[in-house]
């Protein structure tokens, strides 16, 4: 089959990579010369495991191309997949829909025979209905254009897997007033059960649905991780004034399946490109159809995450006995999660420019996001290996999971500090191995020292 895939940032150049690997012809389309020339000499322009590989292999073979031209998308897809992004608005938390609205008006325009537009990014619920329409008035006369939602759920460091082999697929598309499919919406359902044929003979649920279903399902789920994720970092806040471990406390009702242990790890909290905007924009299109209270939850999911990242700034700020000004602090990690360079709404990296911001001298490492996280606090102290961060800190803090901090040997790295003081925002160190090494060990939900 022959597809475009519009937009080549996190999500569509994995998109594009893995329609190439299911067989299919892929152009990728994205208006950034430089984005276009970097994946056509098959280099990929962040970090994901095992893509790459994949971009070199189909770029070689030429199963995947790159253009900044919308005529060539218009002439050569059947099915266009947009995957563009929808930043939280500069003023206020809703998603910012003009790059989505862009892209969808100039594929409609330039499509020259009947075509599909699929889109993928996370949008308000309400948008896909408006991007028919939309999608209608700009196609030619004669073209049809039939718009479909498919949302991704693809996790950063595990983007390949996941967009190859999806725990579910779900589709959104036009129905009529009596809810039934309309004509293009089937036909739409037609062309993307095509694309997805080699997922769907493996079995992989397809919940096919209407537009506002599929446009909902995608921050439904990440609201839900969310609220998984703050609820037991609240009980934290519980557990670090009345002792107690929050570790044990996780695993003891993630046994009960219907709760589940997963993303009940707590620590310094959520962030990255999703999660954060996501719960503000699905709370901000609530109050804007008049239905604030119903989500009025998710402002204190926002909020306890945020707390944990201005609590850790405060463990500092005690053991250095009252102020960092002056201290020499060593962070571990930058970017949101292992796995990743990306620093978006990163608490790692807000954590450290707190702790700068109040005087302190933060030397930070991480193994792959320096160089993100260098461009937008270009003032902190980075280095480039875990010994040079450490050497000479009176405090360390390990905010981001990478193996490399969870393999330190704590004897090792102790000959290396000032003060052997570990802050562990993520509870990943064992805590009798750091405390028998000699450290002072702190973590978050837990009483350790
Ligand atoms: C998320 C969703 O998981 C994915 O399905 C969606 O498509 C995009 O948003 P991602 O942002 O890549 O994916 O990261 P995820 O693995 O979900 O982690 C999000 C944040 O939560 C990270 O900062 C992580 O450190 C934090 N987290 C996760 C916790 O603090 N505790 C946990 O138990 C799990």
């Amino acid at each position: 089959m022959r597809m475009t895939v519009i937009g080549t940032g996190y999500l569509g150049a994995t998109h594009a990579v893995a329609m190439a690997e299911l067989g299919h012809e892929v152009l990728g389309v994205d208006v950034d010369r430089a984005k276009i020339d970097t994946l056509s000499a098959g280099r990929v322009p962040f970090h994901e495991p095992g893509l790459p590989e994949l971009l070199r292999t189909h770029v070689a073979s030429g199963a995947v191309r790159f253009t900044t031209s919308y005529e060539e998308a218009g002439a050569f897809g059947d099915v266009h997949f947009v995957g563009v992004g929808t930043p939280q608005k500069r003023t206020g938390h809703a998603a910012d829909m003009t790059y989505v609205d862009a892209a969808v008006e100039q594929i409609a325009r330039a499509a020259d025979h009947d075509c599909v537009i699929a889109g993928k990014s996370t949008v308000p619920v309400g948008s896909a209905a408006r991007l028919q329409e939309a999608a209608r008035a700009a196609s030619r006369p004669g073209v049809t254009v039939d718009l479909a939602w498919n949302p991704e759920f693809l996790r950063e460091g595990h983007a390949v897997e996941d967009t190859l082999r999806p725990d579910r697929m779900v589709l959104g598309v036009e129905h009529d007033a009596a809810a039934r499919p309309t004509a293009g919406g089937r036909r739409a359902e037609a062309a993307l059960r095509e694309a997805y044929a080699q997922q769907l003979a493996a079995d992989t649920p397809f919940i096919v649905t209407d537009y506002e279903t599929a446009e909902l399902v995608k921050v439904a789920a990440n609201s839900f991780l969310a609220t998984k994720i703050s609820f037991i970092n609240a009980l934290s806040e519980i557990t670090e004034v009345v002792g107690g471990d929050i570790r044990t406390l996780a695993d003891a009702i993630g046994l009960d399946e219907r709760i589940g242990r997963k993303f009940l790890n707590a620590g310094v909290g959520f962030g990255g490109g999703c999660l954060p905007k996501d719960i503000r924009a699905l709370r901000a299109r609530a109050s804007e159809l008049g239905l604030d209270q119903s989500l009025r939850f998710l402002a204190e999911v926002d909020d306890i995450n945020l707390r944990r990242r201005e609590h850790t700034v405060q463990l500092a700020v005690a053991e250095c006995g009252g102020s960092v000004h002056g201290a020499q602090i060593a962070v571990l990690g930058a970017a949101f999660k292992p796995d990743s360079d990306d620093v978006r709404d990163s608490p790692a990296l807000d954590i450290a420019a707190r702790l700068h911001s109040m005087g302190a001298d933060v030397r930070l490492y991480d193994p792959q996001a320096n160089a993100n996280a260098a461009q937008r606090y270009p003032r902190l102290d980075y280095v480039e290996s875990l010994d040079a961060a450490v050497a000479g800190a009176q405090v360390t803090l390990l905010l981001t999971e990478w193996r490399e901090f969870r393999d330190m040997d704590p004897r090792r790295v102790a000959g290396l500090v000032a003060t052997p003081t570990m802050i562990d925002g993520r509870n990943v160190l064992d805590p009798a191995v750091w405390q028998g090494a000699g450290w002072r060990y702190l973590a978050l939900g837990r009483h350790t020292v």
